[in-house]
């Protein structure tokens, strides 16, 4: 049975249909990356999926219960979804170590020695058990964005999204946040991932969805999807990925730069934003 199953869920923003009778499935430990160009719907669909944007039509099954929009389900919904932004919004004035107990104390009813244990537990799921007494502000892009991982850990979530996580980070930044990732996906977390990552997505995710004008456009295995597009809308993203800078390609072997990708240390491709 599927952890997760949505069933023709449309959204609409004004004229704009954002999301077009979308129907995907995401079973326990799976992970799903997401991909699109701008604009076709990926962030709604996260949104969507942890009760923040309420769709017009269609079902959301959470472990075989339908979903109704009450505000009591929806806290239970969020208590068992975590999401991770772009933005990873900590508390600056509390500790990483409060940052991160804060969760579990009030809205699980956790008690304290219990959630300062678990926050150990969890940074060192994210390398940065040294940090747990640090504020937010002495932390790099990168440090803050894994404390934000461990703060969504923390509260023992079955399901895990994160849209586009290392966006905003700095190109050296970035290689130490996707590590976490890897380590979760192999852990069994399931995940769905909006990402710009795509060497991240072809090794670790089980499926890529591609969307398009807020429609699933494509779905399927990494390799399958990467490597025999169905459809021209994902032949030209794909191309369009790999026509940005080609001397790139060449240096960075199969890892497929998006445009506006900063690429890390590793991948080490002077990307700029400015096409995005
Ligand atoms: N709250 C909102 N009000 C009005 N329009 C919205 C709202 N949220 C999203 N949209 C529109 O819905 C469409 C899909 O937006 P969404 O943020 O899901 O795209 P995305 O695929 O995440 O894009 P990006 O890669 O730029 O993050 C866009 O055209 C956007 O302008
Ligand atoms: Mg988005």
């Amino acid at each position: 049975m599927p952890l997760l199953a949505l069933a023709g869920i449309s959204k609409r923003f004004g004229a704009h249909q954002a999301l077009n009778e979308v129907s995907l499935a995401v079973e326990p430990g799976e992970v799903v990356a997401i991909i699109g160009r701008s604009g076709s719907g990926k962030s709604t669909l996260l949104r969507v999926i942890n009760g923040l944007e309420e769709p017009d039509s269609g079902t959301i099954e959470f472990d075989g219960r339908i979903q109704e929009p009450t505000p009591r389900q929806k806290r239970a919904l969020r208590r068992e979804i975590g999401i991770v932004f772009q933005s990873y919004n900590l508390f600056p004035h509390l500790s990483v170590e409060r940052n991160i107990t804060l969760g579990p104390t009030v809205a699980k009813g956790m008690t304290l020695p219990a959630a300062r244990e678990l926050a150990g537990r969890v940074l060192r799921m994210v390398d940065l058990e040294d940090k747990i007494a640090a504020y937010p502000q002495q932390l790099s892009g990168g440090q803050q964005q894994r404390v934000a991982i461990a703060r969504a850990l923390a509260m023992e979530p079955r399901l895990l999204l994160f849209d586009e996580i290392t966006a905003a980070l700095d190109p050296e930044l970035i290689g130490e946040v996707v590590r976490v990732l890897d380590r979760l996906a192999q852990g069994g977390t399931t995940m769905v991932l909006v990402t710009h990552e795509m060497r991240f997505a072809r090794r670790s995710a089980d499926t890529i969805v591609f969307m398009h004008q807020g429609r699933v456009w494509e779905k399927g295995p990494p390799a399958k999807l990467f490597g025999a597009p169905r459809t021209p809308e994902l032949g030209s993203f794909i191309e369009a990925i790999l026509s940005v800078d080609p001397a790139a390609n060449q240096r960075t072997g199969d890892r497929i730069v998006l445009p506006g990708e900063h690429l890390g240390r590793d991948g080490l491709v002077p990307g700029s934003r400015q096409d995005r």
